[in-house]
């Protein structure tokens, strides 16, 4: 019997044309969908920009662009990429699409409003503030002298010099990035999924080590259970609750009766997989009235769903992104295939400004062979 596979790749930040190492991903994607299709199995294959956060809003205001208008920018250059590597997504979308919006605020709602006791709860934290922007800064726009070795304009979480880790207040004289203010320290009311509560860890012990996972990847969740890194350096037992919401000003989703805050972009990304397939089946549904509804399509206990990501995103996606939908009453992945980074001169990372990056574009315009 034929099967039904909804299959992604991870959605790229909509602040930059790809690299070469999207386009490894995509294809080694790919290259599975078609054997997939090949064996008569119903495939839908879908991508989407990851549109929201911090740092597309400051990169939108530099080009004096909104953020809408600096992702759809993005957007129109995706398709010569895609179509010149001949990678056969059946959909590309945005995580500031509709469906997006409409998908995360509804799978929240399910988290906080669970029957058994809520999984969002707030807390008030103390976090540097701009105060010529008018915005609380995250940690990589906040600079200064590192509390350990006095290099000068270090970032926020860790010195570049001495390798030391440490929480923004640690640093000595510490500015904006943005606009060079001094920061001062503000409470703001932060949103948290409950990941440490029991029903997560039992949850998410068994979906991590249940043997599905490749063995380097489900060893490395294993650390997460029992040891986390805090801000400032120092260590905590087991999993962390997540901080899932940001201040205004930020380009992203509204939290439902919480105005003013947003979700983290990390929230809705994912959200976006779902957001791109949901588009995609409502396109072919008004061609074709038999076709099937995006809750229909979903509802279906024989569906498959796998995700192909690079190993910096595990967390998100055998962590947070079970979790959200296990506990929103949906379906979760039944694999996630991690690859790692492409690299040169034995392990460095490619790099543009190094000379050492390889532009897709470029490589197609020389009329190398992209299968
Ligand atoms: O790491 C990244 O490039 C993210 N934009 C990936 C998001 S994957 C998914 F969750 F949307
Ligand atoms: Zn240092």
């Amino acid at each position: 019997m034929s099967r039904k596979l909804f299959i992604t790749t991870a959605l790229p930040y909509a602040n930059g044309n790809f690299h070469i190492g999207h386009i490894m991903e995509y294809i080694q994607a790919d290259i599975w969908v078609r054997f997939q299709r090949m064996q008569g199995n119903a495939v839908n294959f879908v991508g989407a920009d990851d549109t929201h956060g911090a740092p597309i809003m400051i990169a939108a205001e530099k080009a004096g662009k909104t953020p809408q208008q600096f992702v759809a920018d993005i957007a129109a250059g995706r398709q010569k990429y895609l179509d010149g590597f001949h990678i056969s997504f059946d959909n590309w979308h945005s995580t500031d699409a509709p469906e997006n919006h409409e998908l995360a605020r509804q799978i929240y709602c399910d988290l906080r409003d669970r029957a058994d006791g809520s999984l969002i709860e707030t807390r008030t934290i103390e976090q540097f503030f701009d105060p010529e922007k008018n915005m609380f800064l995250p940690d990589r726009y906040i600079k200064g002298e590192c509390p350990k070795c006095h290099a000068k304009d270090q970032y926020g979480d860790n010195c570049e010099v001495c390798g030391s880790v440490y929480a923004p207040t640690d640093l000595i004289n510490p500015y904006s990035a943005l606009s060079g203010a001094r920061p001062e320290l503000k409470n703001s009311e932060h949103f948290f999924f409950k990941l440490s509560d029991p029903r997560c860890v039992e949850f998410l012990e068994k979906w991590t080590q249940d043997g599905k996972l490749q063995p380097e990847v489900a060893n490395k969740i294993k650390e997460w259970f029992t040891v986390r890194t805090n801000p400032d350096g120092s260590t905590s037992e087991g999993l962390g609750d997540w901080d899932i919401s940001r201040d205004a000003p930020y380009f992203g989703i509204e939290i439902p009766d919480a105005p003013g805050k947003y979700f983290y972009v990390w929230l809705d990304a994912p959200v976006g997989y779902l957001a791109s397939l949901k588009n995609l089946l409502n396109k072919r549904a008004e061609l074709d009235p038999q076709s099937p509804s995006y809750a229909d399509y979903m509802v279906d206990p024989s569906l498959e769903q796998y995700h192909f990501i690079g190993k910096d995103i595990v967390t998100f996606h055998t962590l947070f992104w079970p979790a959200m939908l296990h506990f929103s009453g949906r379906k979760t992945p039944d694999n996630v295939f991690v690859h790692g980074f492409l690299t040169v001169n034995n392990g460095e990372k490619m790099s543009k400004s190094r000379g050492t990056g390889l532009d897709p574009l470029k490589y197609l315009s020389l009329g190398m062979n992209p299968e």
